[in-house]
């Protein structure tokens, strides 16, 4: 559900010279990292997302810029605001998921732990809806 889903501190190393986020497999992250992606050039007033995955785990990073993203797990709805490189928004499986209001420039970087694969996605919500009722 949505409550699992939660905005993740990673570790930042700062100084003079500017700032450093790492990501450690397991130690950041609640699941193996088998892909990343990012999202970019991405135009003013696009929406992203649009649909949910049946087993995929995801932790999104704003890596530039900020956009929003709102999740909802059939029952309850949440948004989050992504600004900072040095939080990740963690998302469990069977969540539907919406991003916008991108900002130019803005990288969306995601970690998933899994390859892709079209098979796990529900593109279509009231299909997700009946996959959530059983
Ligand atoms: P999609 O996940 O629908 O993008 P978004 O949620 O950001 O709007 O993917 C868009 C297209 O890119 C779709 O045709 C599948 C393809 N794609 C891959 O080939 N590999 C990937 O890892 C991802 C995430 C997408």
């Amino acid at each position: 559900s949505v409550t699992e889903c939660k905005m993740v501190d990673l570790p930042k190393v700062s100084n003079a010279q500017g700032n450093l986020t790492f990501i450690e497999g397991k130690n950041h992250v609640p699941f193996d990292i088998q892909r990343v992606y990012y999202l970019y050039d991405v135009p003013g007033g696009a929406i992203r997302g649009g649909h949910a995955h049946k087993n995929l785990h995801q932790m999104i990073i704003a890596m530039s810029g900020s956009f929003d993203i709102t999740l909802d797990d059939g029952r309850n709805k949440k948004k989050f605001h992504l600004n900072r490189s040095y939080s990740g928004l963690y998302i469990c499986p069977m969540i539907w998921r919406e991003l916008d209001n991108f900002s130019s420039g803005s990288v969306c970087m995601v970690l998933a732990s899994s390859i892709y694969r079209e098979e796990d996605y529900h593109r279509n919500y009231s299909e997700f809806m009946r996959a959530l009722e059983g």
